[in-house]
């Protein structure tokens, strides 16, 4: 397209300014905005700006609280309370992954802004003895199901991984993945696709140049899977494969049970086509969005949504009304996904986040500005919860199975490197003691199984367990039953290590 072209495009979509600075531009750098404007749909990306603007004013404007009910009973399976199922739950899970019909996908096209680091938050080591960074654990973690499950039912069997990535992570994620031999996964299993990006506009919906030759982007949010599993051919990919059920989560939890058998079992037991894993909220200021009925329909409504009251209010039995929170670990069926893509992904709104978002001013000069100057636009990856016939919500602990990584490192902070190191650690120190072992100081003298506060501190035991040893605290009673050991303790597949001297 010659420039008059992409000039008259530009002024029919009102976003004339984009190309202000061409003529100071090299030909390497009109190269490379010509093709970003070529490829982008103005018209399309004006229409989700109008939108989004409209569905936001509503939303402050009316507080869904009036219309708000509590997740019923009947569709909330939990690990405490229903326990007595988790086993038949659990065999069930399995028996779906050994006949191939479970597949992962992990939502990693974040930027990890609040946590500060300029590489996927996938990467981050959060200083286990081990040393493991998040993708490994998770990677364990899949090769380890597939062996229970091949255990379980005498065949070989396999959970694809997909991996959804932005333009912003998806170089370093595949080279990292590469540079580590797929976590010893099998290359064709892990799958990488990119979800769509968006220009950042300011709020008369022009469009914000972040350099001279350069509009500000940023990914659409995790709810832009929806759109990448169409435009990518990832559901095409599933339909080959013959998966029926997809576990997706989302990248920061130290904690997430990949492919958890007992949810995937519980969900399709009861026939879901969608399911959502929650915590118990027991603080009513807590920044979770919850799962709940508005107007009959199920969705997550952001804290942000409900007023305090609401938040506050309590149940006959002295627990919070809204008190399950969104985990972020969701089950869909593949049909499910195939009518989403067909018929309601392009009815999704965009959610509109103000940010302060750095601009090149009419002298050309850089700006970082100190108070929201535009919005960028986000769909969800919850927002498809209204469209399900039979919707499911399943509860779990949360010192088991949560512990996000969001913040960096800061003394009393919560959501860091520190908090999910110590909740990974004081998880698998109940492993330990669950399958008989015990810990011991460097007198001999028994640690008690919940440690006092010695020396004003409350640090874990340290002890960690290879997710290629154990998935979910299985499989340890024939390496620690009756045995003491001193921290630090590690487990991995190469058997049983204390080390004691120098730390780790
Ligand atoms: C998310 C949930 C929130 C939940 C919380 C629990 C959403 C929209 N919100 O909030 O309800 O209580 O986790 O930890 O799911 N991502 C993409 N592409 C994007 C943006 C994000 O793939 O364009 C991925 C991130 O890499 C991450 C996940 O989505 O894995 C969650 O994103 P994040 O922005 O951290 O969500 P929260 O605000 O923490």
């Amino acid at each position: 397209m010659d420039t008059k072209k992409l000039a008259e495009r530009l002024a029919e979509a009102g976003q004339s300014h984009i190309l202000q600075f061409w003529d100071q531009l090299s030909p390497e750098e009109q190269a490379e905005m010509r093709l970003v404007v070529e490829n982008m749909d103005f018209i399309e990306v004006n229409n989700f700006f109008q939108n989004a603007m409209k569905t936001s004013g509503q939303i402050s404007q009316e507080k869904v609280d009036n219309r708000m009910e509590p997740v019923p009973r009947e569709v909330l399976g939990s690990v405490t309370r229903d326990h007595e199922c988790l086993k038949e739950w659990e065999r069930e899970g399995l028996r779906c992954i050994s006949e191939n019909k479970v597949a992962v996908l992990l939502l990693a096209g974040g930027q990890g802004t609040r946590l500060g680091v300029q590489y996927p938050k996938g990467m981050y080591d959060v200083s286990l003895p081990s040393r493991k960074t998040l993708f490994q654990i998770q990677a364990e973690r899949i090769r380890r199901l597939e062996q229970l499950a091949e255990k379980q039912h005498s065949r070989k069997c396999c959970i694809p991984w997909y991996i959804m990535t932005s333009g912003r992570t998806m170089n370093m994620t595949k080279d990292f993945f590469s540079r580590n031999k797929n976590f010893g996964l099998k290359e064709e299993n892990v799958i990488f696709f990119q979800q769509g990006m968006l220009p950042a506009m300011d709020f008369n919906g022009k469009i914000i140049l972040e350099g001279k030759g350069k509009l500000a982007m940023a990914p659409d949010g995790n709810g832009g899977l929806y759109r990448a599993l169409g435009t990518q051919k990832i559901v095409e990919d599933m339909e080959k494969r013959g998966i029926s059920y997809i576990h997706v989560y989302c990248v920061d939890n130290i904690l997430v049970k990949v492919a958890d058998p007992a949810f995937i079992g519980f969900c399709s037991l009861k026939g879901a086509d969608c399911g959502a894993k929650v915590v118990e909220k027991t603080n009513p200021t807590e920044a979770v969005g919850v799962v709940s009925k508005v107007d009959g329909r199920y969705q997550v409504v952001e804290y942000s949504e409900i007023t305090l009251p609401t938040a506050e209010k309590r149940s006959p039995d002295g627990r919070l009304m809204f008190n399950t929170a969104n985990i972020a670990n969701h089950f869909f069926t593949l049909p499910f996904l195939q009518e989403i893509m067909r018929t309601h992904e392009p009815q999704l709104q965009h959610h509109v986040a103000q940010k302060k978002i750095p601009y090149v001013n009419p002298q050309g000069q850089l700006i970082k500005p100190d108070k929201p100057n535009g919005i960028k636009m986000e769909k969800f990856v919850f927002d498809i919860f209204q469209f399900a016939k039979t919707f499911v919500v399943y509860e779990v602990l949360r010192e088991d199975e949560f512990s996000p990584l969001k913040n960096a490192d800061s003394q009393d902070g919560k959501d860091n490197p520190t908090t999910a190191r110590h909740t990974l650690m004081s998880l698998h120190h109940r492993w330990i003691l669950n399958a008989g072992g015990h810990f011991v100081d460097e007198n001999g003298t028994r640690i008690p199984a919940i440690p006092s506060l010695k020396d004003g501190t409350d640090l874990p035991i340290k002890c960690e367990i290879s997710p290629l040893v154990s998935y979910g605290g299985e499989g340890l009673e024939h390496l620690v039953n009756g045995r003491a050991f001193q921290p630090t303790l590690t487990i991995d597949e190469n058997g049983v290590h204390e080390r004691v001297k120098n730390g780790l």
